[in-house]
């Protein structure tokens, strides 16, 4: 049964104001006072819209200055700009589902930007694991063929008619909605696209757009994780748990990872974890147990879905918080209402695009991943890169779970 996207979502998607948001412990209000670890997010001084009439966000960090195309660390920068009327490009495409290597590196038109938008030369792309999905049809692409990928940074080569706010020569980001990023070049709703400081260069912030805005809604609106709290972090080496681990461990809380190997307890252990648990060789529940003498934790984050949600449920103390937010090992079958009543759980499945429906809201949750990865309370590991003409290769040891951190694909250096 194909069904869509949890990422997907559309100018009429629902619009979150202060309040009606999180499910636990709060308001919704995002500010540096509840990320005591961090600075605050806002350095942004775009308009908050491409027409300029939404309110601008507020202008709170001091030390990120705006993005200058000086600092882009990119020798052939300049060259590439002048190419502004560039009407083709390469790019991967998927003309039927399946496997890895129905991912063909094909020519494609891109085009002029129309009202409202931008073109890119995306400089480093970000794979996830939504991109499996999609390619394997898990979730229904737009249409066919299509062009994966859900996460990109890119140098602004061209913007629409009557854009203002936005130049050539921005260097922008962006996750979610359009599909297409495995592109040499991608056209986008300037709406989308949100400014990369300086001081992140382009893998690392392709690596913490999706994953760590996913890392900042998952621990401070889906669940607002304190000082004292324990949380259980599944795939704790993956891309995203890699960051929630970190931001947890900053937040205060007692860190539990999951984890497949050694190597990647290690890196676990180094992200911040204070107890891991190998999963294919110890019991997690009873593990769990042991390291919370029996109370259980406030939260378990779970993106692998059908082999651990069992186990998630008995990790919970009373009145604990699943947060399903992933199924890289498959669907979960179905909650009975009776497994939440025997500890009066809470169950949550969220959509990072849900949570940054608003421009103000991705502004804020961008703000605050990128503030945090200036001042070091996440440390970005990109530990894999491929040329993008080879995202077959990366999709193959992503769902092999050979991998640990972000993978990124980097254009032009396609042999
Ligand atoms: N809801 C949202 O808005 C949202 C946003 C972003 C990501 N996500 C979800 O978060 C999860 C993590 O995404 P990511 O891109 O950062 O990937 P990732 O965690 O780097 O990769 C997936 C990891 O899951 C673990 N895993 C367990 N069983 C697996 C199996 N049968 N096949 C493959 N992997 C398995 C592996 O770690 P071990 O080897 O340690 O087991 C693997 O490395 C995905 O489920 C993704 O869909 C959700």
């Amino acid at each position: 049964m194909e069904i869509t996207s949890p990422l997907a979502h559309g100018s009429e998607s629902p619009t979150y104001s202060k309040g009606n948001g999180p499910v636990h412990g709060g308001d919704g209000v995002l500010t540096s006072a509840m990320t005591p670890c961090c600075a605050s997010s806002s350095y942004f001084s775009w308009p908050s819209s491409s027409s300029s009439t939404r309110r601008r966000p507020r202008i709170l960090l001091q030390h990120l200055p705006p993005p200058s195309i000086a600092a882009i660390p990119i020798p052939s920068i300049t060259s590439r700009l002048r190419d502004s009327t560039m009407a083709k490009a390469k790019a991967i495409r998927v003309h039927e589902l399946g496997g890895p290597e129905v991912m063909r590196w094909e020519e494609v038109e891109v085009g002029a930007p129309k009202d409202g938008e931008i073109r890119i030369r995306t400089t480093a792309i970000g794979v996830n694991f939504i991109d499996v999905y999609f390619r394997k049809g898990v979730y229904a692409a737009p249409a066919m063929p299509f062009t994966p990928g859900m996460e990109a940074v890119g140098v602004v080569t061209a913007v629409g008619p009557g854009l203002t706010g936005r130049k050539v020569g921005d260097v922008v980001a962006y996750a979610g909605n359009p599909m297409g990023s495995y592109a040499q070049e991608q056209i986008l709703p300037a709406s989308v696209a949100v400014p990369v400081p300086p001081s992140v260069d382009h893998k690392q912030a392709a690596s913490v757009m999706l994953k760590g805005m996913t890392a900042h809604v998952l621990l401070r609106r889906v669940f607002k994780v304190q000082s004292g709290h324990t949380v259980l972090v599944h795939a704790a080496a993956g891309g995203v748990g890699s960051l929630l681990c970190q931001w947890a461990n900053a937040l205060g809380a007692t860190v539990i990872g999951t984890v497949s190997n050694d190597e990647k307890a290690a890196q676990a252990t180094q992200d911040g974890c204070h107890h891991v648990i190998i999963y294919t060789r110890e019991d997690v529940a009873t593990r769990v147990k042991e390291i919370t003498s029996g109370k259980g934790v406030n939260v378990v984050y779970d993106s692998v879905g059908k082999d651990t949600y069992k186990a998630s449920v008995e990790c919970l103390a009373s009145r604990g918080f699943l947060v399903s937010f992933g199924q890289s090992s498959g669907k979960p079958d179905p909650i009975p209402m009776s497994d939440l009543a025997s500890k009066s759980l809470f169950l949550t499945r969220p959509s990072l695009m849900h949570y940054t429906a608003t421009r103000d809201e991705l502004l804020e949750s961008a703000g605050e991943v990128f503030a945090n990865v200036a001042n070091g309370v996440l440390r970005v590991r990109v530990n894999h890169t491929y040329p993008l003409s080879e995202a077959a290769r990366a999709h193959a040891d992503l769902e092999g779970r050979k991998t640990s951190g972000s993978i990124v694909l980097i254009p032009g250096t396609d042999s």
